[in-house]
């Protein structure tokens, strides 16, 4: 696990939007995971403006979002295919009919979990998940307590995530109670993990999820057990983490490497 700290939620946005836009320039046909939500905002202005000014293309590329809610329609403002229309597919060259959000309508979710995985694995499987955390430790809709091993179906959202989720509803009783999600054991298939995380609000679950046990009561922990994951956090996210200083050390390490200066071998 890498874990890449940034002075400010834009700084880290624009290193995750790098990432992203270093994939879809190696391979233009790929699949992407995507998420909804307040922290990957920053992410999708910064990859519609390389779309815009520096032409990168999308137009190749297949998306999975993580979840929807149960009972909204595209046409809903808070529903998740409205969010990445409004907020990424409406101003990127991405092809619609490669774009795919959970239907929150479906009637049979049990079918409909099985096929959202079978269209996953038609599509080759996903490249890059991008993901954001909820205060409970959740990734995509797994509250805590969901199996690690987990499919996309139907979850109950936790309290926590229903007060959270209340700012853009207005209310708490207006959230939707229930999502249809990718399970763990979809992300954890992926090929690689990027997670973002900005602010104090989200510091407890990300030193839990990075330092903490293996657990399904902080479903992102699983993550530890994935073996090419990218946390890109903001300071405020990463105080409370104990190992700071050996995570600067790393990326220092990498620096080096890219410019090929060790500073412990002498120059001759
Ligand atoms: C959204 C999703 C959720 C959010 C999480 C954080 O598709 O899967 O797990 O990433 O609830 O939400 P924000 O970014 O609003 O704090």
């Amino acid at each position: 696990m890498r874990v890449i700290i940034e002075s400010t939620p834009e700084a880290a946005s624009r290193r995750a939007a790098q990432m992203v836009a270093r994939l879809v320039r190696q391979k233009p046909v790929c699949t992407l995971g995507l998420a909804t939500g307040g922290t990957p905002l920053k992410l999708y202005s910064e990859l519609i403006r390389m779309h815009q000014e520096e032409g990168l293309d999308f137009s190749r590329v297949t998306t999975f979002n993580l979840d929807e809610y149960v009972g909204l329609p595209p046409s809903h403002e808070q529903s998740y295919r409205y969010f990445m229309q409004k907020n990424l597919f409406d101003h990127i060259n991405v092809d619609v009919r490669n774009t795919n959000v959970p239907d929150g309508r479906a009637l049979d979710f049990e079918k409909y979990g099985e096929r959202y995985e079978q269209m996953i694995a038609d599509a080759g499987g996903i490249e890059l998940q991008v993901l954001g955390i909820g205060t409970d430790g959740h990734i995509a809709f797994n509250e805590p307590g969901s199996s690690l091993g987990s499919r996309t179906r139907l979850k109950t959202l936790a309290p926590e995530t229903v007060r959270d989720n209340a700012r853009f509803f207005g209310s708490e009783k207006a959230v939707p109670r229930l999502a249809i999600t990718m399970g763990v054991g979809t992300i954890l298939e992926s090929r690689r993990c990027l997670l973002l995380a900005f602010g104090e609000n989200k510091a407890d679950a990300i030193a839990a999820t990075i330092e903490g046990p293996v657990t399904a009561q902080v479903t992102a922990s699983a993550l530890q057990l994935h073996r090419e994951v990218v946390m890109v956090l903001d300071e405020a996210a990463a105080a409370k983490l104990a190992r700071r200083e050996y995570y600067d050390e790393v990326e220092s390490a990498h620096r080096m490497l890219e410019t090929g200066k060790l500073p412990w071998i002498e120059e001759a």
